[in-house]
Order: structure tokens, then sequence, then C-alpha cells
């Protein structure tokens, strides 16, 4: 695991986008396992900016969400298939429909759902790059404090933190949505590389944490410490308190 002072945001934002460009134009196929969430907000416009001005082949680009809100349909403004088509797929004409998963925040059979979505990751293959924020408790996707490293898409409960976290983008507390269905540690664990972005001084304590270097399942984050390829990118913010 490698930590990288980029400064800020926005030049982080550029830096992945230009790893996902790479990657697409060295394998027109490539499989992104996606986040969403503040972090990720300057992200997919400039993914879209560089598929723009560089006419970029993307009918062939497979992604996965790492998780959907359990309740929220598809067109909710806080859905995060909302966030990923306002964001990224809407932004350019080239993107296949069909190679676009996130799991179904409103399926009949919930569990059925999560043993899909994870059918799904299993048969594609693993991930060129999966992206990855932080909560302010540590949890990676939506996998709280105390998830088993062996977990794999399922519901799971919110956790006060992340309640009150993710709050900001709802009218009220009470409108966050208490479950969620998200890839689990191991499903993130498939990818071949992995970038995780962090910024602020909300994200300083988790990223200490990570740091380090105690792998434990209280904090979920630390499973990464077993992964070969990983980059922690952080802002000025978080690496000058490390
Ligand atoms: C959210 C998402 C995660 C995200 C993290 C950080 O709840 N489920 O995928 O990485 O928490 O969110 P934010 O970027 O808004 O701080």
């Amino acid at each position: 695991m490698e930590i990288y002072n980029l400064k800020d945001k926005s030049t982080a934002s550029i830096y992945t986008a230009i790893e996902m460009l790479k990657t697409i134009k060295t394998k027109p196929d490539a499989i992104f396992g996606l986040a969403t969430g503040s972090t990720m907000v300057d992200l997919y416009p400039q993914l879209s900016n560089l598929l723009n001005v560089n006419k970029v082949d993307v009918s062939q680009v497979r992604t996965f969400n790492l998780d959907e809100y359990v309740g929220l349909n598809a067109e909710h403004t806080q859905s995060y298939h909302t966030y990923m088509h306002e964001r990224l797929f809407q932004q350019y004409e080239g993107w296949n429909q069909n190679n676009i998963h996130i799991p179904n925040g409103i399926a009949d059979d919930m569990e059925h759902e999560g043993e899909h979505y994870e059918k799904l990751l299993q048969d594609i293959g693993k991930p060129d790059i999966q992206i990855l924020g932080i909560g302010e408790n540590g949890h990676i996707g939506f996998n709280e404090p105390g998830t088993p490293f062996d977990s794999v898409t399922r519901i799971v409960d919110l956790t006060p933190s992340t309640l009150h976290a993710n709050s900001v983008h709802f009218e009220t507390e009470d409108e966050v949505p208490k479950q969620a269905i998200s890839m689990g540690l191991s499903s993130i664990m498939r990818a071949k590389r992995i970038i995780l972005l962090a910024f602020g001084e909300k994200k300083i304590d988790a990223i200490q944490r990570l740091a380090a270097g105690n792998v434990s399942e209280d904090l979920p984050a630390s499973i990464l410490h077993n992964h070969p390829n990983v980059e922690i990118i952080v802002d000025e913010t978080i690496y000058k308190a490390l």
C-alpha cells in the first residue's frame, strides 16, 4: 500500500481519471468498480471530459458500482443510480447501458439481488481498477466496522456514524435509508488494482488508522493491506496529519 499526497481533490481526480482513460485505451473492454459519495464528485466529470476530448470508445467497458441504498428507486435524486447517470453515464454518448451495473435497491427479493450481483461479479472476472472512497469510520463500500473480511454482496445495516455523515445529502437524517446493498470486502479485494481517494479533515482519523497498519475487522479498509496493488490518494490536509 502506498500513500500519495496529490495536494487537492481536483488534482487527485484528474490523476484518477487519467489512469482510467489509460486503462480503457490499453484494454477497450476494461472492467471498473466504481464508488459514489462526495469524494467522487470531481472524478466523473473529469473522466467524462477526457472521454469527450479523446473520443474514446467505451462501448465495451464494464462498470460495477459498489452499492446502492435499499428502498430508493433509480430515479430518486439521492440514489446512486441518479448520481452515476448524472455525473458520468449521461455525460458521454458512448456508454453501453448493458455494461453498466448498479445494485437494484428496490428488488422484490433483496437477498436474491445480492446473490445475483455477486454472481455477476464473480463471472465477469477481475476488475482492472476498483475506485474506493472511505467512510469516517473506515468503511469501504457500505461495509461497516465489524464486517467479516470474507463478506460478499449483501444487504447491510448502516451505522449511526454513516447515517449522520450521509444525512447532508438528504433534507433530514430520518430520510437516509437505514440499509444498503453493498459489495462485500472479498468482492472488493478481487480487483487487480485499487485506488482509494480521501480528502479533508473528516477523513484524517480513518486514514491515520489505516496508515498505522493494523489489519482488523474494526477498520474495514485495513483489509487493503492484504492487497498487492493499492494506492491511497490523499490531499494536503490529510497528508500533513499523518
Ligand atoms: C458512502 C459510500 C461509500 C463512500 C463513503 C464516503 O457512504 N457508501 O462508497 O466511499 O461513504 O463517502 P463520501 O465520499 O461522501 O465521504
